[in-house]
């Protein structure tokens, strides 16, 4: 039987994706840590952690201890926040990448899943379709460790066999745990500032593109891929997943269908200049056929869980 680690349980990926490997592995077979305390739902239904990414002697003596086959390495900061920090943005997205690889290595973990992003692309990428090989100059900190951090999993898959399995998510929405500071994240805020306020104010201009992909959608397709037979397997670095393509002027027609009295204005900050070098979409062709990425949600089928989903948590 797998056992499990997941090292930033309490981010907004991994406090979904947590709970969902438990229903997988069974909840004392994944082992969930963060930096700091995870919610309640993660730490009383399995075993939890207190592990920084950056003492990687503590994060072994948990792979041992709990005899840990597959990990999932989480803990990042986002673009926005990153490009405030950059060097110590850069310790945690890259010394944390490559301590994780070591021990993985060293302990033979069997797998590792590591999240990359649509912002290892820039501004000189195919803004539209974006292949899955292409010219890639990102100028951001958390794109620039992102495409290192690629091209150091392919070092470790070809050089040790070390199996990481990745995804270039794009842009995640979800009403359980807020997003923190990515570009991408008006598409979460928006959300939460309809039920509570009726009106948002958005950091992109109105008609940015760009890839998003709804959290269950994510999780379904994280799961697939770390499941999926290495021999099918033919991306070495990580997988373009696209998911829709939408604007916040989109996001706003989507709110007033269910919200008619619900207004969205635009102060566009440095996150604009970071959109607009990212991709409006992107080909996943290759993740479809390797391990069968699908989607369920539209924007509009989205729109609907998370305004009735935030509506709820405000009501309890
Ligand atoms: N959602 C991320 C961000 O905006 C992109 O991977 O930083």
């Amino acid at each position: 039987m797998d056992k499990i680690l997941v090292l930033g349980c309490a981010g907004q990926i991994g406090s979904e994706l947590t709970l969902e490997l438990r229903k997988i592995y069974g909840d004392s077979n994944v082992c969930a840590s963060d930096i700091r305390q995870a919610d309640k739902d993660i730490t009383e239904s399995g075993p939890f952690e207190i592990l920084n990414v950056l003492e990687a002697n503590k994060v072994a003596e948990v792979v041992k201890k709990h005899g840990i086959t597959q990990i999932y390495h989480l803990a990042a900061i986002l673009s926005g926040n990153a490009e405030k920090k950059p060097l110590p943005s850069w310790d945690i997205n890259m010394k944390g990448l490559l301590d994780i690889l070591e021990m993985v290595k060293e302990l033979k973990v069997k797998r590792l899943f590591w999240p990359s992003s649509i912002a290892v692309f820039g501004p000189s990428t195919p803004i539209k379709n974006t292949p899955q090989q292409c010219v890639m100059d990102p100028n951001t900190v958390y794109g620039i460790s992102k495409l290192a951090g690629e091209r150091w999993i392919a070092y470790y898959r070809k050089r040790y066999g070390v199996d990481t399995r990745s995804i270039r998510y794009p842009g995640l929405i979800s009403y359980k745990t807020e997003a923190g500071g990515g570009t991408t994240d008006y598409a979460v805020e928006v959300y939460y500032d309809a039920i509570q306020k009726g009106s948002y104010i958005c950091f992109l201009e109105k008609d940015t593109y760009l890839p998003m992909m709804f959290m269950p959608d994510a999780i379904k397709a994280t799961i697939q891929l770390m499941h999926a037979d290495a021999d099918k397997l033919t991306v070495e670095d990580s997988y373009n997943v696209g998911g829709m393509s939408f604007c916040p002027d989109d996001v706003f027609k989507s709110i007033q269908k269910e919200m008619p009295n619900f207004t969205m204005d635009y102060e566009p900050d440095f996150r604009q200049a970071i959109a607009n070098s990212w991709p409006q979409s992107i080909d996943d062709s290759i993740a479809r056929n390797d391990w069968n990425l699908s989607f369920e949600y539209d924007l509009d089928a989205m729109t609907k869980v998370m305004l009735a989903e935030i509506k709820k948590k405000f009501e309890k």
